[in-house]
């Protein structure tokens, strides 16, 4: 969809000029609308040409990055290939998109000041314009996706290759959603990955531990589809390209079970970059920019399209015979947190931006039935005040957790419930992760954390301990009594089951860490199939979903790992029978 910039006359070159966003710059600089929109001045809602010409003046992000002398730099983010415009605006004020998970004060041309009015006024003049002049555009495809993140791209890849035409629709300038934030790795049972390590697991136990962990409240239908076709589900991303190949251990499960990609790397950006190219390659139509409104029906409340609104091209209708929502969760949305848990909305959230719950509301408007809103997990360990995620992972690697007066008070590797809050009834309500040279070394995203200035060091623990503010004596006698467990394979005052390394020099590390939310386990009841239940308990015809938009597969709290597998377990059945449902009612011409 595109939509003919108004350089003039709502927006003239002359305003251009006196603009102090990139617009005012580049005019400046003699570089007319032109030089940047192309000559029909048209935009579409991806900017795809338009990022075309920024790349071809100012260079790939990858030449950007390797011009950089910057610590921390802008052009090199696990955020992967992004679009220019996702922080760099012609006609508003520029942000960098990492600011809004971290707290980098990143410096950017063009931030903009309180002369914004021109691009504002441009921005309003043109989109009023838009809806009074012109008839609501209608396009058509096999299936709609709603959601760029993990399971949109699972369902979109999957029903692509069954044959569909999918349109899949993201309302946030990036794609990738939560599942590119993903930290830890994709709980899958008996894997040849797992079995090549002598690794023994059985689906019949991720059952059983996704069950205890959730409380006993999730669907165990759910559950076991989950479960059994967990390791299909790491063969289908290995087939992908993936990188699934190594194994950690996340809390409340007795096997390592968690599979990343070698050396610890984090899952997500992995994941999404592969998930990219599996799209690109196969020419799926992914717009980015462009939010899904409504969900049609019709009197029979069968699904048939759906309405978007574009950041250009503005409300437009896609028909559709199938519609699938992966819109995530909610636990980036204050004001539904604090609906639904108002002890939780003050804490910080580990999510991207764009977590914020309208998939849930588009399908409960067209009569789905919405289970476990108030279910809000909180993971122990976001990095002291920040909304980074120190992963699961680290404490799965061998890494425990101390107070302030340099004790552990639970069982590092329990469920995420329970050591969130054992951390809440710490003093300051926080914890320190300790670890040794070993540990870090296992798991690549320590290295992350180091740059992000989230790790303290030292040469001993004495001195670790004083950086901390803890009593040495007392870390160094917990650090002892635990080298003691590992050396028993016997953790008598915590029982936690599995040490894999001890905290060993030449460096101590710690990291000061508080609970923040990470995943909201309830959404749109869905069945086996994928299909979304309606209120009345029958499926909604033609609506499926998958991923963190719905809910009753993990209960009331999710082990860390279930969350990927999640994805492309009904990522994967939602795109299938998409496409089958789309070949039953499709009437062949004679
Ligand atoms: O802590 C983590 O690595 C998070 C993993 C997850 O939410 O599954």
């Amino acid at each position: 969809m595109f939509l003919l910039l108004a350089c003039s006359p709502a927006f003239s070159a002359d305003q251009a000029s006196k603009s102090t966003f990139l617009s005012g710059i580049h005019k400046k600089n003699q570089i007319s609308c032109a030089d940047c929109h192309g000559k029909s001045l048209a935009v579409n809602d991806s900017e795809t040409a338009l990022n075309k010409n920024c790349v071809e003046c100012h260079g790939t992000l990858e030449k950007l990055a390797s011009k950089s002398k910057e610590h921390i730099n802008p052009h090199n983010s696990h955020l992967g290939e992004v679009n220019c415009t996702t922080c760099h605006k012609g006609h508003g004020p520029s942000k960098a998109y990492c600011n809004y998970c971290h707290s980098f004060g990143m410096k950017i041309p063009a931030m903009g000041s309180a002369e914004q009015s021109n691009d504002k006024k441009w921005t309003q003049e043109t989109s009023q314009k838009k809806s009074k002049k012109e008839k609501m555009k209608t396009e058509s495809a096999d299936v709609v996706v709603i959601g760029a993140g993990g399971a949109g791209y699972v369902a979109s890849i999957t029903a692509h290759d069954a044959g569909a035409k999918v349109i899949l629709l993201e309302k946030m300038p990036i794609t990738g959603g939560n599942s590119m934030l993903a930290a830890g790795g994709i709980n899958a049972a008996a894997t040849r990955f797992q079995k090549a390590r002598s690794i023994q697991d059985d689906p019949a136990e991720m059952v059983k531990e996704t069950m205890k962990g959730g409380r006993e409240k999730n669907d165990p239908e759910l559950v076991k589809v989950l479960a059994y076709r967990s390791s299909d589900a790491v063969d289908f991303l290995a087939s992908l390209g993936a990188d699934m190949t190594d194994l950690v251990r996340s809390g409340g499960v007795h096997a390592d079970r968690t599979h990343r990609p070698v050396g610890g790397a984090a899952v997500g950006p992995h994941l999404v970059k592969v998930y990219r190219e599996n799209a690109a390659k196969r020419k799926i139509d992914v717009r980015v920019n462009s939010e899904v409104v409504k969900i049609l029906s019709d009197n029979n409340g069968t699904v048939t399209g759906v309405q978007v609104k574009g950041k250009h091209s503005g409300l437009y209708t896609i028909k559709a015979k199938a519609v699938i929502d992966t819109a995530g969760g909610f636990a980036a949305n204050n004001e539904l947190v604090g609906f639904y848990k108002p002890q939780f909305k003050e804490t910080a959230s580990s999510n991207q931006p764009g977590a914020t719950g309208e998939g849930v509301v588009l399908a409960e408007k067209i009569g789905a039935k919405v289970i476990d809103m108030e279910q809000i997990q909180i993971h122990p360990t976001m990095g002291g005040e920040t909304k980074v995620l120190i992963s699961e992972t680290v404490r799965g690697s061998g890494a425990i957790l101390v107070n302030h007066a340099g004790k552990r008070f639970v069982n590092e590797l329990t469920t995420r419930d329970k050591a969130s809050a054992a951390i809440f009834e710490q003093p300051d309500k926080s914890a320190f992760l300790i670890l040794g040279e070993d540990i870090r070394k296992s798991n690549v995203q320590i290295d992350g954390y180091i740059v992000l200035g989230l790790v303290q060091e030292s040469d001993s623990i004495e001195g670790l301990a004083s950086k901390m503010g803890v009593p040495a004596a007392a870390l160094a006698a917990t650090v002892d009594s635990y080298n003691k467990a590992f050396d028993a394979k016997n953790d008598p005052e915590f029982k936690r089951q599995d040490i894999p390394r001890k905290i060993a020099g030449p460096k101590y590390y710690s990291i000061w860490v508080k609970p923040g939310r990470h995943h909201t386990m309830g959404g749109v009841k869905i069945n086996t199939e994928a299909q979304v239940i309606s209120t009345k308990g029958t499926p909604v015809v033609g609506l499926y979903a998958a991923g963190e938009v719905t809910g009753g597969v993990h209960g009331w709290n999710r082990l860390g790992g279930n969350a990927i597998t999640d994805t492309v377990v009904f990522g994967r059945i939602a795109g299938a029978n998409a496409a089958k449902f789309i070949k039953q009612h499709t009437v062949k011409k004679p």
